[in-house]
């Protein structure tokens, strides 16, 4: 990994030592925590589409950034004024998450907790804005998690998945009889693809849904799709309570 060359030579030693980043952060003085990210400046220009649908002023909202990684979004929640939880649950990004929002002056604003999506079940408090970014497809089980950071929502989620190929959407009748199962092979029916080994050397990469899927389990947690400020990203909110508690509850060993 290279650095700027304008970083401090400690700042920069530093970044060497809590590598490799995931975030290619902007620190103050010119660092760069991941400059030669293979995706380019990652997720400056996710979070130019990101932020384009959220109000420039965040003052007064409480926002949860879960799978926050380095920070990234955290932090640029709380220079909107937001008063952000980051959580995610592999200590080796959080520590660079904590050094960085110490480099960048927001010990106050960015609270980081070393949390799974999953310990979502164990906390009560509810949040104005959520983002719940690039971290779906990484679970083992999708709908719970998503049922579980809903449930936590009661303004605006901000979801973004890997998706399969595809945008087509077949809008699902009432009820479906058995003998009419050929529909769920008609393109656009919500689907999801299961990976059982890796992809892209990862293996937790663990499930793809199409965009139809994605749409078809937000609103099945009662949650409308408002916005689709990128591809493969949603904006949400709440359109009528959670139907599903008692079984969360269940899978969780809450009741
Ligand atoms: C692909 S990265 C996305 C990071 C960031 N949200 C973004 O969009 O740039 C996935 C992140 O989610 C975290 N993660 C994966 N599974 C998780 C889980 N079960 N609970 C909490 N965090 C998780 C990983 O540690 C990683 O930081």
């Amino acid at each position: 990994m290279t650095l700027q060359s304008t970083g401090t030579a400690a700042g920069s030693s530093e970044v060497a030592e809590l590598g490799p980043w995931f975030h290619n952060l902007h620190l103050p003085g010119g660092l760069q925590t991941a400059p030669d990210h293979p995706l380019g400046d990652f997720p400056s220009f996710k979070w130019a589409e990101v932020g384009a649908a959220l109000p420039e002023d965040l003052s007064g909202v409480r926002a949860l950034d879960i799978g926050c990684n380095a920070g990234f979004y955290s932090f640029e929640l709380a220079k909107r004024g937001a008063s952000v939880v980051g959580i995610d649950h592999d200590p080796h990004y959080l520590q660079q998450a904590q050094w960085a929002r110490g480099q960048l002056g927001l010990d106050d604003a960015v609270e980081l907790r070393l949390m799974g999506v999953y310990d979502l079940a164990r906390i009560e408090e509810q949040f104005d804005l959520v983002l719940f970014l690039g971290v779906l497809y990484h679970l083992r089980y999708p709908l719970l998690a998503l049922d579980l950071v809903t449930s936590r929502v009661r303004g605006t989620l901000v979801l973004q998945t890997l998706t399969l190929p595809g945008d087509e959407q077949v809008t699902p009748p009432p009820d479906l009889p058995l003998e009419d199962r050929d529909r769920l092979l008609e393109a656009g029916w919500p689907t999801m693809a299961f990976v059982e080994h890796r992809m892209a050397d990862d293996p937790t990469n663990w499930w793809l849904a199409n965009a139809a899927a994605v749409e078809a389990m937000v609103r099945s947690t009662g949650l409308e799709i408002v916005d689709r400020p990128g591809h493969e990203m949603w904006v949400c909110r709440r359109a009528k309570p959670f139907e599903h508690q008692v079984e969360v509850d269940r899978a969780t060993g809450q009741a």
